[in-house]
């Protein structure tokens, strides 16, 4: 049964909105993913090609779910139900189990940069690559990383049971100034350094011929981040817009979270290359840990690289937190909004059972990646492309009308981004779907048939 007697909260504030979609946005997708993806697929040339699919592809999408959120003002499943019914709730249902796979396994990796951060304070890291990565396997998996996985969960089940403007809104409201003022000192700090120059030629400007060399692997890869880092195809923006208790122009406020996004994770780069080529690092090489390897040890042969370092790890972490909680509420809000669930309740029974999902994670980083790549690769974009299909095929009127409220009229501009959904988002998840699947069998029958043999 809906619940729809029960007055829904609401965000205090505008800024409360646009502070907890940033902080979604903003999270392991931008410091810890989006570096060592411009390192893996060639420099600058993928920056270019990742700043037009977020423009491009990012920007109308986010707004589909904007609007779908802010017009039924529920939870995705109650929302698909409310404007399609019948089997396109079930796309509701895969974005439930697309955010309940990623945030099992994101919640481990949130404790990696907890340990991290406390490894920096309490020992300092180790400035020998090979030493650093034996360090890493070690505290990735086991017991340190079901501690941490742990403690992470239990956070974000306290931050989500205090519900939406005393839980959530007030814990963004510290969390994004904090992580904007400390990426941006860290990039002043970086500016400092001797392989600061070397590192923004290589991050800058982009050699035109790896575009056309690698575009196979550089287009796919850039439009799943851009999905990814904008926390886009599992329902977070639709939940969150359906806490919008007024009319304000979406449109704007989409554009900014954008642009928050964008800069962190461009000044995310601005940080780890300076460090990386100071310390003789190959960017183009970053392991299996990333940042828990490479960047490590690059810490581990700084100056002071124990703080600097534990700094660094705190922010990811809490940028991590402001992600997950986000994740979380797409649970959250379902059981709350179509069980009549207690909220507190919610949040603990949901919070145990994530825990317990996260634990293959915790055990092994192959069954992390079995899980990560699941959840990416083809759960969320299938989500995604169902949802933008559906909006953009079958409701383009309710949408423009729906995102003309507290705008006014949209003249051609609407018919603009309709197109731009029915077609571009849709051809470019399609592709990234296909390649997601061949990239996931590939992983089954050469990596993962390979651990259980070994079991
Ligand atoms: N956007 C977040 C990041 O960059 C991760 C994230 C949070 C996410 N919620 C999401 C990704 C929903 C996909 C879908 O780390």
């Amino acid at each position: 049964m809906a619940g729809i007697d029960i007055p829904r909260e609401t965000w205090a504030t505008r800024t409360g909105f646009i502070l907890a979609a940033v902080g979604s946005a903003v999270g392991l997708g931008n410091i810890w993913r989006f570096p060592f993806q411009v390192g893996q697929e060639g420099g600058a040339a993928f920056l270019l090609i990742y700043l037009l699919f977020i423009a491009l592809i990012g920007f109308p999408a986010m707004l589909v779910e904007f609007v779908v959120g802010r017009h039924t003002e529920r939870n995705p499943v109650g929302a698909l139900k409310a404007i399609a019914g019948g089997a396109w709730s079930y796309v509701g249902w895969i974005f439930i189990a697309t955010g309940f796979v990623i945030l099992s396994y994101y919640s481990v990796v949130a404790g990696w940069t907890i340990r991290y951060t406390i490894l920096g304070l309490q020992d300092g890291y180790l400035a020998d690559a090979g030493e650093a990565e034996g360090q890493f396997v070690e505290l990735a998996s086991g017991l340190d990383a079901i501690f941490f996985h742990a403690l992470f969960m239990a956070v974000v089940i306290v931050i989500v049971a205090f519900g939406i403007q005393r839980g959530i809104e007030l814990a963004v409201k510290v969390m994004v100034p904090a992580i904007i003022v400390i990426t941006v000192g860290m990039a002043i700090y970086a500016f400092t350094l001797e392989g600061a120059s070397e590192a923004y030629s290589y991050y800058l400007s982009p050699e035109w011929g790896v575009i056309a060399a690698e575009w196979q692997s550089i287009f796919p890869a850039a439009a799943g981040q851009a999905f990814f880092t904008l926390s886009l195809g599992m329902g977070v923006m639709i939940t969150y817009a359906s806490y919008l208790g007024e009319d304000r122009n979406l449109a704007e406020d989409g554009a900014i979270v954008i642009g928050f996004d964008t800069a962190i994770a461009f000044i995310t780069g601005l940080i780890v290359f300076p460090i990386l080529f100071t310390a003789g690092v190959d960017p183009a090489d970053p392991g299996a840990g990333a940042i828990f390897v490479s960047l490590a040890a690059a810490f581990g042969d700084l100056a002071l690289g124990w703080i600097i370092g534990a700094i660094f790890f705190g922010t990811v972490a809490i940028a991590a937190l402001s992600s997950a909680i986000s994740l979380m509420e797409v649970v959250v809000s379902y059981v709350v909004d179509e069980r009549n669930v207690d909220r507190k309740v919610a949040a603990f029974g949901i919070g145990i059972a994530l825990f317990l999902l996260g634990l293959p994670s915790a055990y092994d980083l192959v069954l992390l990646d079995l899980f990560d790549l699941f959840a990416d690769q083809i759960l969320l974009v299938l989500g995604g492309l169902l949802l933008m299909i559906l909006v953009s095929w079958s409701l383009s009127e309710l949408a423009v009308d729906e995102l003309s409220r507290g705008i006014g009229d949209l003249g051609s501009l609407g018919p603009a981004w309709i197109w731009a959904v029915r077609i571009p988002v849709v051809v470019v998840l399609i592709v990234a779907l296909v390649l997601g699947i061949l990239d996931y069998y590939e992983f089954l029958t050469g990596p993962f048939a390979e651990w259980v043999g070994g079991q």
